[in-house]
């Protein structure tokens, strides 16, 4: 057993006492109003304090957090008039900037397409939110089910703040990006008839939840991976685009590469570029840890704003309300939706079950942060607070050894531990999950920015205010494909211009004139975690 404090021990004595009536219970979902008064009073989105309105740039005016406004309104890394930009190192049709799994998908589909495509990455093909998502993929392609439901489902649980045309494309494209990914060999769980397995997420009215087990984003990244280098698609990793380069008609032509190991400064025109840069839970907002890859700094939204691209709702994140909050080493590791899907409910430090599971993941957030706040139900930890997540009734719904046939990977994360999550409940709190607001884009991925698209969690408007389980997954194959196929299209009638880095000079002008003197560079590329003196 792990090393409990008495408290601890205490409570989860609690929660066995409770758990015969508890699995018995199926908690009310709340109404429209008791949501909408908690997500303001508890929800970290709507903590006054924890934003800053933009002094420059596109979104000038709006709201945003205080580390992104940070991080879009500092120095850039290069002295653009010190960059030589007339020999370049890569001349390509489509630039991808971004190696996991909108990057990986927009490469086969640009391929497919006829160009000459490349991938960079700043860490390794692979190192991604991708890489790390659990639970699994939305798609409507079983007969109780149609994409008007699943639309209905994103968009409302996106609080209806979502770009409709993109949201009618995740779902409309969703059955065939499960055949196409499952043509492409990912082992998705299926029935002795070879049907998909599908299982409920939060919000959803159908159970359309396709999954490998708990590992579904390793999956789905195995399998893009393998296609990309099968195909000889070049990947040239360890090398960061730190600045988007333009030509003479304004049309983005090419990135300004750093070599994270030599820190060589490398030049790589394209006719297209695609941004597929992932999310930001690295930056750690409002000091929250995080469920994400060592990469997410959102720094696909700094190179798009500084070129003039437009941010949708890059005031609003999401914090998965299960993040691991004991043991210590796992703090803040995800621990999937899909836990709660198979039945495992939140129980607080009395052994009561205070919500339904399977509200929205906003509502259900705010939902755990109430509880361990204002109503101080939540178990004290030796590094916060939390509320339970009973596994064993995962065993008791499903039968015994579904934990070990379904989400095995938490099982084993939490088994390292001593923790046998069969037989005991585990301590879970919100952690930052999910970017949900990004660059703002048309229905063929393209930003406002010309020959710049965007694909993946660096898009803002596909999900709203709030992402369902499951849609991010989704919208990395289904805008990743779109990208792919539209930037290929267009680069056949793309003639670069001169390349310059023109706006790169203007916005340090207008940082000038607008007053701000930061000691920030940025794009940030990775976290700093070394002790603050
Ligand atoms: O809970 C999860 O498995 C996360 C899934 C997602 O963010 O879509």
């Amino acid at each position: 057993m792990a090393n409990y404090t008495n408290e601890m021990l205490e409570s989860m004595k609690k929660v066995e006492a409770a758990r015969a009536v508890n699995v018995t219970l199926d908690p009310r979902r709340m109404t429209a109003e008791e949501k909408d008064t908690l997500l303001k009073t508890y929800h970290p989105d709507y903590k006054e304090g924890q934003f800053t309105n933009l002094a420059i740039g596109p979104n000038k005016g709006e709201k945003v957090p205080l580390e992104l406004a940070a991080i879009l309104q500092a120095n850039p890394r290069i002295n653009p008039e010190k960059i030589d930009l007339s020999n370049p190192d890569y001349d390509v049709d489509v630039l991808i900037i971004g190696g996991g799994g909108a990057g990986a998908s927009a490469a086969i589909e640009a391929n497919n397409g006829g160009a000459n495509v490349m991938i960079v990455t700043k860490l390794r093909m692979g190192d991604a939110n991708t890489m790390m998502a659990e639970g699994g993929i939305q798609a409507a392609d079983k007969p109780n089910d149609s994409p008007a439901q699943h639309f209905l489902d994103a968009f409302g649980g996106g609080h209806f703040a979502a770009k409709k045309e993109l949201v009618y494309k995740l779902v409309t494209e969703a059955p065939e990006a499960i055949q196409w990914l499952n043509n492409l060999g990912v082992e998705f769980d299926k029935a002795p008839d070879g049907t998909m397995i599908t299982t409920h997420g939060g919000g959803t009215s159908r159970k359309r939840m396709h999954a490998a087990k708990d590992y579904s984003g390793a999956e789905i990244m195995r399998t893009l991976r393998d296609e990309v280098l099968n195909r000889g698609i070049p990947v040239v990793d360890f090398t960061a685009a730190i600045e988007l380069i333009k030509d003479d008609k304004g049309a983005v032509a090419g990135a300004v590469l750093l070599n994270m190991e030599t820190e060589e400064i490398l030049i790589a025109k394209a006719k297209t570029v695609i941004i597929a840069t992932g999310g930001a839970g690295r930056m750690h907002y409002q000091g929250f840890p995080t469920s994400n890859h060592y990469g997410a700094t959102a720094d696909g939204l700094v190179l798009g704003y500084r070129a003039g691209a437009k941010l949708l709702y890059p005031d609003t994140l999401q914090y998965h309300p299960t993040g691991a909050a004991f043991p210590e080493q796992i703090f803040g590791a995800l621990v999937t939706e899909k836990v709660r899907s198979l039945g495992a409910m939140l129980i607080n430090v009395d052994g009561e079950a205070f919500m339904n599971p399977l509200e929205t993941r906003d509502v259900s957030a705010a939902s755990i942060i109430r509880e361990c706040s204002d109503h101080g139900k939540g178990v004290h930890t030796p590094e916060g607070v939390g509320v339970w997540l009973d596994t064993p009734m995962i065993e008791i719904k499903g039968g015994e050894g579904t934990i070990e046939k379904r989400i095995p990977a938490m099982m084993r994360m939490f088994a390292k531990y001593d923790i046998d999550i069969r037989k005991e409940p585990i301590l879970v709190y919100p952690t930052l999950h999910y970017q949900n607001g990004g660059i703002d884009i048309d229905t063929n991925c393209m930003s406002g920015v010309e020959n710049l698209y965007v694909a993946g969690e660096a898009v803002g408007g596909i999900h709203g205010r709030n992402r369902l389980m499951g849609n991010s997954l989704l919208d990395i194959i289904v805008f990743g494909r779109n990208a792919g196929r539209n930037a290929a299209a267009k680069a056949k009638d793309v003639t670069v211009g001169k390349l310059n880095l023109d706006h790169v000079a203007a916005y340090q002008k207008e940082m000038e004139e607008a007053g701000i003197h930061s000691d920030i560079v940025s794009p940030k590329l990775l976290p700093d975690y070394r002790r603050q003196k």
